[in-house]
């Protein structure tokens, strides 16, 4: 038998699992953030092949639509067609803080933790009203810092990060992350713990057989219980038949659906190519229940992400470039643009449940101002006399060394 995890659906059944009470905006803010977390997640698994992965699409949605409000020009256009959508639209704003608020309900069994924050340099001039532009659609926290000390913001930002994902995400910037340049880090952290509806019996759990793609088998411990799903068998376009399971976390506002090609050897890229929110409603409304016995590995995984390949290839590249970025609606002052975009996540399940967090953040850099230049590397140097063009002395410093003065 043979199981593959997309777990990334686990996060994109968070703005599927229930339909919004709030109606259509909160709806349609669901499917426009999970649409383009999930085509990310295309470009993710292009590159990392046949990889363990696990991803946030809400995470990654929630950083770059804090871009967006930071962003002008072509910058803004860009990240306007990727998200396809504006935060400057009547209603967005709203319904993406609705959704927010939708998604953590307090009410609900299951805990869905969410928080954004910017961590400014203390001295950086913020364009007037931006604050309060950003505040108005996250929910976040502003926290001033000074990046001169490294160390010191590394830690700030770390232990928030820590603090907003259960202890799951340690580490989250790691050392040499964060370079004299930094101006900003927007950071969004997700924090989920849902037990299973149906626990599984911790006595069933044994050691079974895995199939790897490669065709190499390995041992690991599965779960199993025989019990009511939500089942449904499909096919993708090119007739790869897969089925799709639903396994329902308490509250029965979230759930975890797996998908799995019927054919051992089938590529799962196949899959990750169309799953969008339309797919995974469609599977919800053609699933029936069914009794079967279910075996699912316990697993546990840790995925770390580079969002800039994959961000660039849905079409987003002014913002990390140092001379086209455009972060005029943030600062006027310093040129910023966008230096690193990364992201963590921390999936565990087993018979009692599943804990998952991720942290995702940009890290805003202002473009090297000629203010101050350290040669502190080898370099070339020519003596010219201006007028003619003339070049008297030239050469290359290796390795300086004091003058020497005769007669000293
Ligand atoms: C940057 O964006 C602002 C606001 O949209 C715009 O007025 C400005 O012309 C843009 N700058 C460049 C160099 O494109
Ligand atoms: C779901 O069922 C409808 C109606 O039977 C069908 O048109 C549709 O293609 C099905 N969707 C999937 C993903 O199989
Ligand atoms: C499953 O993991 C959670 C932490 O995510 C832990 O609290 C719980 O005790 C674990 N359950 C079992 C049966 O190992």
């Amino acid at each position: 038998m043979e199981l593959w995890f997309l777990v990334s659906l686990a996060c994109l059944a968070l703005s599927q699992a229930a339909p919004p009470p709030s109606g259509r905006p909160v709806a349609r803010a669901a499917q426009l953030s999970t649409d383009f977390g999930a085509r990310v997640f295309r470009e993710v698994t292009k590159a990392s092949k046949d990889q363990n992965l696990a991803f946030s699409p809400f995470g990654v949605a929630s950083v770059v639509a804090m871009l967006q409000v930071a962003s002008g020009g072509n910058t803004r256009g860009q990240i306007k067609g990727a998200l396809r959508y504006s935060l400057k639209e009547r209603g967005v704003p709203q319904a993406l803080r609705l959704l927010q608020k939708t998604l953590t309900d307090p009410r609900s069994k299951d805990v869905v933790e969410m928080a954004d924050a910017l961590f400014v340099q203390r001295d950086l001039p913020l364009v007037s009203g931006f604050m309060l532009r950003f505040r108005r659609i996250f929910h976040q926290m502003v926290k001033q810092v000074d990046f001169t000390e490294r160390g010191r913001a590394r830690g700030i930002i770390n232990a928030w990060v820590q603090q907003h994902t259960n202890g799951m995400i340690q580490d989250f910037l790691q050392e040499g992350t964060l370079g004299a340049m930094v101006r900003l880090v927007l950071v969004n952290a997700i924090h989920f713990k849902g037990r299973w509806q149906l626990p599984f019996p911790e006595a069933a759990t044994r050691q079974r057989v895995f199939h790897k793609l490669d065709g190499s088998t390995v041992s690991v411990p599965m779960m199993e219980q025989t019990a009511q799903f939500n089942y449904g068998e499909f096919s993708t376009l090119e007739h790869m038949g897969y089925d799709v399971i639903e396994l329902p976390y308490q509250g029965e506002m979230l759930s975890m659906l797996i998908a799995t090609p019927f054919q051992l050897n089938a590529p799962l890229s196949a899959l990750a190519a169309v799953i969008d929110t339309q797919l995974i409603a469609e599977w919800k409304s053609n699933m029936s229940t069914v009794t079967r016995l279910l075996v699912l590995p316990k697993f546990s995984l840790e995925s770390e992400t580079d969002l800039r390949g994959p961000l660039e290839a849905l079409g987003m590249t002014d913002m990390f470039d140092s001379q086209k970025a455009n972060f005029s609606c943030l600062s006027a002052g310093d040129s910023l643009f966008v230096a690193q975009a990364l992201q963590k996540v921390k999936i565990d399940v087993n018979e009692s449940g599943t804990e998952a967090s991720s942290a995702t953040a940009a890290v805003l850099y202002a473009r090297m101002a000629p203010l101050e230049i350290v040669l502190d590397r080898p370099f070339l140097f020519v003596v010219r006399h201006n007028p003619t063009g003339t070049i008297l002395f030239m050469g290359q410093v290796m390795e300086p060394r004091a003058p020497l003065f005769l007669g000293a």
